[in-house]
């Protein structure tokens, strides 16, 4: 992918931590998610009073598209932090491994990019497989 896109994804991604539901973390995540259609879905955490019941922004963009019928990806954005706390202090929010296994079940490990931002020009990328290596995938039960 190319910068300019990845920076694109980025400032979405920043657009949807923006709607981040956080009253007991105070922790704002925001992704978005490039489908190979080139549609983007966007996603931020939602926690609950109970807890448990809380969405990852991650989550929250993969079932957004799923549930659109959409199932093919090609990369995520990921930007989260305390306010802009993040921003500030330069660090990456990393996804939690639930949110892996998400990604490991609908994209190609190898070639889904992961790119974890501070900002549109401080970022990196990862693949899925960087992040999750040796990964069960739907495979593993053929
Ligand atoms: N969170 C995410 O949304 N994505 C991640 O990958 C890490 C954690 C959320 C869950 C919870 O609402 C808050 O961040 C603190 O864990």
């Amino acid at each position: 992918m190319d910068k300019n896109m990845e920076q694109k994804l980025i400032a979405r991604a920043f657009e949807a931590q923006k709607r981040a539901y956080v009253p007991y973390s105070g922790f704002s995540v925001g992704a978005a998610l490039l489908a190979k259609d080139g549609k983007v879905y966007l996603g931020c955490n939602i926690e609950n009073a109970t807890y448990t019941p809380t969405n990852c922004a991650e989550r929250t963009a993969f079932f957004k598209a799923v549930s659109e019928g959409v199932t093919e990806f090609e990369a995520i954005a990921i930007v989260g932090g305390k306010k802009d706390a993040s921003r500030e202090e330069g660090k990456l929010c990393p996804p939690c491994g639930v949110c892996r296994q998400v990604m490991q079940e609908f994209c190609d490990a190898e070639t889904f990019q992961v790119i974890l931002a501070v900002s549109e020009e401080n970022y990196r990328v990862f693949t899925l497989k960087e992040l999750l290596p040796l990964g069960f995938g739907p495979e593993h039960l053929q």
